[in-house]
């Protein structure tokens, strides 16, 4: 079965490596937008019996998941007989409890809506918390990639002697595994949010590592209040400058400048959510361990 890929909104580098590597067609997709800001898309690859793969980053979903139905939707009019969707951030996942009560559950009516639509899904690291897999909200196959190892590779490159720091419980899965990966030490901060940016940190034992260099490793950065906090907090207890590695540079508002202004000697991020920050590049994560789900049978 031959497979095309499309690439909506940016995630090129995605689709350039895996059709370079895998030999698969590169689609032609065009969206149109008309003044009264509705979409209209156009595919220009032939894809009658053919298998298509979507590649789209959900950050900032609302604006992008109209037009990802009706990519989908359009392919399968046009005779795709299977379509995935590389997501290489999954927005919504966040919201797995009613916090107060009222709210919406957004990442189970997200997961639903994408299991709708698409026949698989890939994603890198999104944030399971109370969730321990996403077979949990979607009804559709779906395999979870690790930046874990690239960011190891990346700190251990560019970092001497780092002390890893998880700006909070939920971290620890993540930063303990880079942190074994390139045998450093870890800790854990207390953090308390009050808002959606107005967080306290506090870091445990960071003391007995002064001659470390501090590396706040997160999933996602968003307002960058936790990082902002936690970096304050570090730079504070005058340690040496520390560093912020995310997996999706989220980058909400001014959140990016921010940061940079709360003193950090850098920002890298993973290449999932296009940024000024990536530095880390997971096209071979993608492209090696896609491969062995998406290549048709
Ligand atoms: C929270 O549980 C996540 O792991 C991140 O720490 C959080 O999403 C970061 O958000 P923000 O950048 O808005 O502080």
């Amino acid at each position: 079965m031959d497979t095309v890929v499309f690439s909506l909104d940016g995630n090129n580098h995605f689709k350039n490596a895996i059709c370079q590597q895998l030999g698969y067609e590169a689609g032609e997709i065009t969206f149109h937008q008309f003044p009264d800001e509705e979409t209209l898309v156009k595919i220009d690859t032939e894809l009658a019996n053919k298998s298509a793969i979507f590649i789209l980053s959900l950050d900032r979903p609302d604006v992008k998941i109209a037009s990802l139905i009706f990519a989908v939707e359009t392919a399968r009019e046009l005779g795709a007989n299977k379509v995935g969707l590389i997501a290489p951030y999954l927005a919504y996942m966040r919201q797995d409890k009613r916090f107060h009560p009222g709210e919406g559950i957004s990442s189970t009516y997200f997961a639903k809506l994408l299991s709708t639509y698409v026949d698989w899904l890939i994603t890198v690291d999104p944030h399971l918390h109370r969730r321990h897999s996403l077979d949990e909200i979607f009804t559709i196959p779906s395999k979870v990639l690790h930046a874990a190892p690239a960011i190891a590779q990346w700190i251990k490159s560019n970092v001497t002697q780092p002390v890893l720091i998880g700006p909070d419980k939920e971290s620890e899965q993540w930063v303990a595994e880079i942190a074994n990966a390139i045998q450093a030490p870890f800790l854990i901060v207390e953090k308390q949010r009050f808002s959606d940016t107005d967080v306290k940190a506090t870091v445990p034992q960071l003391a007995n590592y002064a001659d470390h260099t501090p590396v706040v490793v997160d999933d996602i950065i968003s307002t960058a209040a936790t990082m902002i906090e936690t970096v304050r907090h570090i730079t504070s207890l005058a340690t040496k400058p520390v560093y912020c590695v995310g997996v999706h540079a989220v980058f909400s508002g001014d959140a990016y400048q921010n940061l940079l202004a709360a003193g950090t000697a850098g920002v890298a991020t993973c290449n999932t959510i296009a940024h000024p920050s990536n530095k880390i590049d997971l096209s071979n994560l993608i492209v090696c361990e896609g491969e062995k789900y998406f290549t048709p049978a």
